[in-house]
């Protein structure tokens, strides 16, 4: 079957990488893709994943038998929708599904209507509401935009100053763009961050393992949000017990709550939970499609074949015996970034080392924002490269991934030199 994937950074190269595998799929197509991804994908590089028309004229032509949609604005902007209606099989949520991830209102009513473990908020659409809120209750908090901001809207602040200054560049500066015309302000969670994939068909799901991504740009969780500077997986604080209450106590209520009120999840439901030293997981945040970075980890683990998953859940038909259950050891993935990410950053400087880092067999190298120019790779995004590498323990593809790195140069580049420490020490 012909696979197309809608997307094209470094999760979709994951994607696209992992079902090419895949004895059930011909040929993997990707829209726009990118250069880097064309090594295992046929891509359509005129054609945005913005533009409904162009790629269901595209499946139409191609008799694509599946669209995996990558990332979520085009969810949100109601792609599979609009796919669906076409005729056409579609692994992602519908744009009403999609809003667990588009609006952090809603995401977080839904929790309080299904008793689903979260932090508690208050929502605001005036600037002065939100600053004399903060100016009441004193202490940290957590000061997030509610539109998507590509993971960069949120600011924990320490206290009632920081959260000032978050308000006013959330709301006053549109430092988010228009997702700044409303905020959520959450009590501030204390715990380590895991994220949890279920693969759902609109009733039923399966869970893939956990993984963990680093938020912060610099090394001890310091600097601000970014996208994902680095993930691993397994994850050893999320123990049987802790999977167990995360999926009794979130993955559960979320899936029969959605099929419940007439808005049923299909695709892949991504929880980012803080779990307490106690081992209690409340939810951060839900999104609805595949963790960058978190994917590229778990697709290197993954030793089951993706596919079924993906086509299981997109016809409504997932079979809980296709769950995967043979995964290697542990997988690193480490995030090569442009110098400034997440400001601003320069683009269009030569990458060099590449073949370098991908020499071990167990390494291997996805481009989130990478153009050719003459023959040679050059950065052209915040994330540059997602460095991943498989190993027979998480330190051993922690050093794997880094070996593979600091083969990598360009100038400027940045990169955590802490990425799975946690895991590693404890
Ligand atoms: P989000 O986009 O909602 O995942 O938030 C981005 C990051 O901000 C999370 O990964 C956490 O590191 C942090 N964060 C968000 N909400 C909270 C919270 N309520 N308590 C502590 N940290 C949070
Ligand atoms: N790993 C963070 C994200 O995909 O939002």
């Amino acid at each position: 079957m012909k696979t197309l994937i809608v997307g094209g950074g470094a999760r979709e190269h994951a994607l696209a990488w992992k079902l090419a595998q895949s004895e059930e799929v011909d040929t993997v197509l990707a829209a726009p893709g990118s250069e880097a991804i064309a090594a295992v994908a046929t891509c359509f590089p005129e054609i945005k994943e913005s533009d409904p028309t162009a790629l269901i004229a595209l499946c139409q032509r191609e008799n694509v038998g599946l669209v995996v949609i990558g990332p979520e604005n085009p969810l949100a902007e109601g792609l599979s929708d609009q796919l669906r209606n076409a005729g056409i099989v579609v692994f992602g949520p519908s744009q009403a599904a999609a809003q667990l991830e588009s609006s952090k209102a809603y995401a977080k009513r839904f929790m309080a209507r299904h008793s689903i473990p979260t932090a508690g908020f208050a929502e605001f659409f005036e600037l002065d509401d939100a600053l004399a809120y903060v100016r009441e209750h004193s202490g940290p908090c957590v000061v997030k935009a509610d539109g998507l901001a590509a993971g960069k809207g949120v600011t924990v602040c320490a206290n009632t100053a920081e959260a000032e200054r978050a308000l006013t560049e959330a709301m006053a500066e549109r430092r988010f763009g228009e997702a700044g015309s409303s905020v959520v302000i959450e009590e501030m969670l204390v715990g380590d961050e895991v994220s949890y994939y279920a693969i759902v068909d609109g009733e039923r799901y399966v869970t893939l393992a956990p993984a963990q991504d680093h938020k912060r740009a610099l090394d001890g969780d310091q600097g601000e949000n970014t996208g994902g500077m680095g993930a691993y997986s397994p994850v050893p604080l999320v123990t049987d017990t802790v999977e167990r209450r995360i999926i009794d106590e979130v993955v559960e209520p979320t899936v029969r709550g959605m099929a419940a009120e007439g808005t049923p999840f299909s695709g892949v439901l991504y929880v980012g939970l803080m779990v307490d030293p106690s081992g209690v997981p409340r939810v951060i945040e839900f999104n609805v499609r595949f963790g960058d970075p978190e994917i590229q980890a778990l697709v290197m683990r993954m030793e089951d074949d993706l596919f079924p998953l993906l086509y299981g859940a997109a016809c409504g038909k997932l079979d809980p015996r296709s769950a995967p259950n043979r995964w290697s050891e542990a997988a690193v993935c480490v995030v090569v970034a442009s110098g400034g990410y997440p400001r601003d950053y320069p683009t269009g400087i030569e990458i060099h080392g590449l073949d370098e880092a991908a020499e071990d067999s167990d390494v291997v190298v996805f481009h989130a924002g990478t153009r050719l120019e003459d023959g040679h790779f050059v950065t052209a995004g915040g994330r540059v490269l997602s460095v991943t590498a498989r190993g027979s323990n998480i330190a051993d593809a922690a050093r794997r991934a880094y070996r593979a790195a600091d083969r990598i140069r360009f100038e400027g580049a940045q990169l955590r030199r802490d990425i799975a420490g946690r895991a590693i020490s404890s």
